[in-house]
């Protein structure tokens, strides 16, 4: 595990791994000896955040857990102010920041780059590892660890994730953070996962054929408020309009009635065909949230008493912030556990390859495990 590009790649032991050096971690910080002593691990070492699309908590937990390690951090936020404004490749971008750092983190708005990347320069003599922090609406494996995280703590009292309901809700089609954390859930004996969207934001073929494949007990449905009384825990989502192609999400004026443009998959080729559903909405505006899969104050009393809601943020309209003082909720949970989690991963991606440099390349099997303990 030397780059971290998109979920599937994350094995059950891999979770259990996390979850142990993550409270490690915690623990460490939560001393001022400890957090002096993490931050002493790698001083030597360089990171780069290369975020070429907006990020406040994925970019500040980043930047957090690096000097959580007391490694120099770099970034790059956007492509202009790099050497692709005038032209210059993205390979050839990402080659030259590797001969400056020894970590790349990065975001894009491109599906794969990431992986494009880490092929890159592993066949160069400066391969550096790749954390993949978002790639366009495909991937966010990072997120899908700090939600993991975040549902064994606050399921913990309740024999853990196995066994439970686990709905994911709003924009499936678009969303890095449902798809990265839908393939996780696999991982967990007797979870069933509702999917809860419109039609025209369902889940892709790609990852229910994954979850198909993997026998995951699943399930989707349009009637959220069904889906919110099944809930063990709740991931709620934002309408990820910045994806929107072509009309996608316009509505439209047609004598006199409202219509709302979707672009959906059509089953019959691989193209996307332009579907026309009429609005409810009283004036020709872009629509900001997906109405009826909103949580409300209501939501809350139709919700298990111990059931737990999520959300990545940031929110629009998807979470009431009513409802945050409510115990269940657990957004700024997961905030926090962002710093922990990615100060967890970049210790362990560091340590190995510390071990490397030491042995000259591949490091014998009973050292692998040190990388996963905080060791000297
Ligand atoms: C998410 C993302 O960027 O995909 N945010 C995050 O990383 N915390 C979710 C979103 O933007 O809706």
């Amino acid at each position: 595990m030397k780059h971290i590009l998109t979920a599937d790649q994350i094995d059950r032991e891999t979770l259990d791994r996390m979850e142990a050096l993550t409270n490690q971690v915690r623990k460490k910080r939560g001393t001022r000896e400890g957090a002096l002593w993490l931050k002493s691990l790698f001083p030597h070492r360089r990171a780069l955040l290369y975020f070429t699309q907006p990020s406040s908590r994925t970019f500040l937990s980043f930047h957090s857990a690096c000097q959580n390690l007391g490694m120099d951090v770099v970034e790059i936020r956007s492509p202009d102010t790099s050497s692709e404004a005038k032209g210059e490749s993205k390979l050839d971008s990402i080659r030259t920041f590797a001969s400056y750092v020894h970590l790349i983190i990065m975001r894009s708005q491109e599906k794969g780059l990431a992986e494009a990347a880490s092929k890159h320069l592993d066949g160069t003599p400066r391969p550096r590892p790749i954390i993949n922090a978002g790639s366009g609406p495909d991937q966010h494996p990072t997120q899908a660890l700090l939600d993991d995280y975040t549902l064994r703590r606050s399921l913990k009292d309740r024999g853990g994730i196995e066994g439970k309901v686990i709905v994911i809700a709003g924009d499936l089609k678009r969303s890095r953070v449902a798809r990265s954390l839908a393939l996780l859930m696999r991982f967990y004996d007797g979870v069933k996962i509702i999917f809860a969207s419109p039609k025209s934001n369902k889940m892709n073929d790609d990852i229910i054929n994954l979850l198909i494949h993997h026998e995951v007990n699943f399930e989707e449905t349009t009637d959220f408020d069904w889906a919110v009384s099944q809930a063990d825990a709740i991931c709620m989502l934002r309408l990820q309009d910045e994806y929107d192609e072509n009309y996608d999400n316009e509505i439209i004026d047609i004598d006199g009635k409202l219509y709302e443009l979707r672009l959906e998959n059509d089953p019959h080729s691989e193209k996307q065909k332009v579907v026309l559903y009429q609005s409810e909405k009283s004036k020709t505006e872009k629509q900001r949230t997906i109405e009826g899969y909103n949580f409300k104050k209501k939501h809350l009393k139709i919700l298990k008493p111990h059931g737990i809601v999520m959300h990545p943020l940031p929110r629009r309209e998807e979470l009431d912030t009513i409802c945050d003082n409510d115990p269940r909720v657990k957004i700024w949970r997961q905030v926090r556990n962002g710093m922990h989690v990615r100060t967890a991963l970049i210790y362990r991606i560091m340590r190995q390859m510390e071990l490397e440099m030491q042995w000259g390349g591949q490091i014998p099997a009973n050292l692998e495990e040190r990388c996963w303990m905080l060791t000297e």
